[in-house]
């Protein structure tokens, strides 16, 4: 038997260690294993793939990125807007089609977070026998209590944490990084509290620089002089708060990302020197963490029994220390986001971090 898999969407620490788990397992299998190459794309006629071996997955387990590549742009990504996603066009699912039955594909594990999934579930439901694996360094696809990347990503930010809590210190500073997370702030609640942060701004709560101000002044008035704020890309200010980074325009400019701008206001109402800095892709960069490479082999290695027992249209999901599966269309289109009074931010507040609320 021959299967196929491909990685589609942003990179993510711990893709090699899903196709190293993809590999080994189906080679126990006496099965073949076809790495499509970019994404969809490499379904595209005439076909751009590589058969990949074990020995061609040799020590790929600690590699970041992805051996296969991917990409989120192109003829197959899904435009997803709020309640608002857009199917891939029949004759591009048709050229697709044609290239799996050549090759003769029994099985299609894509590798993939929400948008990558909502294709691979419309392929589904036109008949292609897809198997899911969640990929999302951000942590919030649905129907499944983690993603392989999220961990190392996290572990970028409380590197960057310690680094920026002496410099913090130093200088007495207020430093203010800037993580991802466009809709749900996992990465800056876990990275925060792991990190030391005393303030954390999440696109699910609603915050106030005034506040964020407030807290500032309290620790300066406490002896501590260095404060470490975490915001999520994501996070949004309120309306009512207008940002002017150039004086002389008297307008809102919109230079840089929410982190930039949260220290210039902050800057503005402490009068304390304050810096940002965004760490971007340095999260989803590099080699994965034990924990990424883990669970992205053992995915893998569930794929490979999902296509064994013929269970297609489901998703590779874990849920507490044990790795199962899920149909895919209980994960997409409905993310995963922070709880404003879950126990996790309860857990923060208690510590005594300011969600600036
Ligand atoms: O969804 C993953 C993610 O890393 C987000 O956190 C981030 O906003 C986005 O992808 C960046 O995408 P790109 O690599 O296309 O700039």
């Amino acid at each position: 038997m021959r299967i196929g898999i491909l990685n589609s969407g942003g990179d993510c620490p711990g893709l090699n260690a899903v196709i190293h788990g993809v590999v080994g397992a189906a080679d126990q299998l006496g099965w073949e294993v076809i790495g499509f190459k970019d994404g969809f794309e490499g379904l595209l006629p005439p076909g751009d793939y590589k058969v990949l071996k074990p020995k061609d997955t040799i020590g790929i387990v600690k590699l970041g990125g992805t051996i296969l590549g991917t990409t989120n742009k192109g003829n197959f990504a899904a435009k997803i807007g709020k309640g608002n996603v857009s199917e891939v066009p029949a004759e591009i699912v048709a050229k697709a089609k044609r290239t799996l039955d050549q090759l003769e594909i029994r099985a299609l594990i894509i590798v993939g977070g929400d948008g990558s999934l909502t294709t691979g579930l419309q392929l589904y439901r036109e008949g292609w026998p897809i198997i899911g694996v969640p990929k999302t360094i951000d942590n919030d696809l649905q129907a499944t209590a983690m993603t392989f990347g999220f961990d190392s990503a996290v572990s970028t930010v409380v590197d960057a944490l310690d680094r920026l809590h002496t410099t913090a210190e130093s200088h007495k500073r207020v430093m203010v990084l800037e993580v991802m997370g466009r809709h749900a702030g996992w990465i800056a609640l876990w990275g925060g509290i792991a990190g030391g942060a005393n303030v954390i701004l999440l696109p699910e709560i609603a915050f106030s620089t005034d506040k964020v101000a407030e807290v500032i002044r309290q620790r300066d008035a406490q002896g501590y002089h260095s404060t470490l704020v975490v915001v999520a890309e994501g996070a949004k200010l309120p309306d009512g708060e207008i940002v002017t980074l150039n004086e002389n325009t008297g307008g809102e400019v919109r230079l840089g990302g929410i982190g930039e701008i949260v220290a210039h206001r902050i800057e503005k109402l402490t009068g304390k020197e304050t810096r940002a800095c965004t760490l971007g892709h340095l999260q989803r960069g590099g080699a994965p963490t034990a924990l990424d490479r883990i669970l992205g082999t053992r995915f893998g290695v569930m794929a490979i029994k999902l296509a064994e027992e013929g269970r297609f249209g489901r998703m590779v999901s874990y849920q507490a220390y044990h790795v199962d599966s899920v149909p895919i269309e209980d994960a997409v289109n409905q993310l995963r986001v922070v709880e404003p009074d879950g126990e996790m931010v309860g857990a923060a507040r208690a510590i005594g971090i300011s969600l600036g609320d």
